[in-house]
């Protein structure tokens, strides 16, 4: 009887923590399926819908340059996915990509032995899987753990020296490792099992709504409410598949100096737009930044991951 009564209670708590591991991401998958049903409708008639979700566009713009009907999977494209002119563009380029010699020396740069004999290869034994996992929050530190934190521990863990992390071998190993995994179909599948992880999702998301800048203006204005306004001659593109193609080569990088090849990283993209509103961006390995990126991609979750790729 005592067993008995043992067995169920132990039962019993069992069942009580996986339902409190499937909760922890709760408010997360909340945010995640309203962002989705926000774009979906969005997209899904602008024409008609245009005082809900375009009250400052032109006539033109509508009918000329966004594509309606949109569903969940297209969003992954970032701006092409709803800008017609865009998309043109965006297809011509990509027939002759611009960042294959950097998937090759992503590759060669995985391979090469560190003064010690380990590599990258060490550290990552499967580039599948190193494209798709990050940044994941590290139950036993406590900590989101990004693609470019993960790869400076391998190299000064082996006694190498830390790279740029926004631009040159960094991002060359990051387009090697994202190629892998959209290679291989791989998806955003972004977890948060613990109570810890749920706060780093809830300061990133807070990150992400916090108004700042001389405008007084958050993300989510620009990439939320905004997503699909011009500023300039950019189309403004949508939280919701913003994380999933990095690192990306930008024409405007390119051509600056000899060191600048035009590939860059997640972080490098990021702290160009904090810029852009006057603000001091958080350093590519700042918990602040982890957290970001932790947020930005668990929306993403479900996406195919498509890195790397091309952009203004
Ligand atoms: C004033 C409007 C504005 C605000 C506010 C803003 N951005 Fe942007 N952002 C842009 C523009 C314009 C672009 C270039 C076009 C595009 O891809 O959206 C851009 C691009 C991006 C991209 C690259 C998307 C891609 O597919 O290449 C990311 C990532 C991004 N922003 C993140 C952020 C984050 C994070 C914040 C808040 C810290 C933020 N942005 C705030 C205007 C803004």
């Amino acid at each position: 009887m005592l067993l008995k009564i043992a067995k169920t209670t132990a039962l019993a708590a069992l069942t009580l923590c996986t339902l409190n591991a499937a909760e922890y991401n709760a408010q997360a998958e909340k945010d995640r399926l309203a962002l989705i049903d926000y774009f979906e409708a969005k997209f899904e008639n602008p024409e008609k819908n245009r005082a809900t979700f375009f009250p400052y566009s032109t006539d033109e713009e509508l009918k000329e340059n966004i594509i309606s009907g949109l569903k969940f999977e297209d969003f992954s494209i970032g701006n092409y996915a709803f800008s017609k002119n865009g998309k043109v563009s965006y297809e011509e380029i990509n027939e002759f990509p611009p960042y294959e010699e950097f998937l090759e020396n992503g590759e060669k740069l995985y391979n090469t032995k560190f003064a010690n004999g380990n590599s990258l290869a060490t550290c990552f034994p499967d580039p599948v899987e190193a494209g798709a996992k990050y940044p994941y929050f590290d139950e036993k530190r406590k900590e989101v753990i990004s693609l470019t934190v993960a790869i400076n521990e391998c190299r000064t863990s082996n006694g190498e020296k830390a790279w740029n992390t926004s631009k040159g071998e960094m991002a060359h190993v990051q387009a090697y490792f994202a190629s892998s995994a959209k290679e291989e179909e791989k998806t955003v599948d972004v977890k948060i099992e613990s109570a810890e992880a749920a706060a780093a999702y809830e300061r990133g998301k807070e990150y992400y709504y916090t108004q700042r800048g001389y405008l007084k203006l958050n993300c989510a204005e620009c990439h939320v409410q905004g997503a699909a306004l011009r500023v300039r001659n950019e189309s403004l593109s949508q939280l919701l598949g913003q994380t999933t193609h990095f690192p990306v080569y930008r024409l405007k990088w390119g051509a600056a100096s000899a060191k600048n090849d035009g590939l860059g990283t997640l972080e490098r993209r990021m702290g160009g737009c904090v810029k852009d509103q006057g603000q001091v961006p958080p350093k590519a390995e700042s918990q602040e930044m982890r957290e970001l990126l932790f947020f930005m991609a668990y929306m993403s979750n479900g996406l195919k991951i498509d890195g790397p790729d091309i952009r203004k």
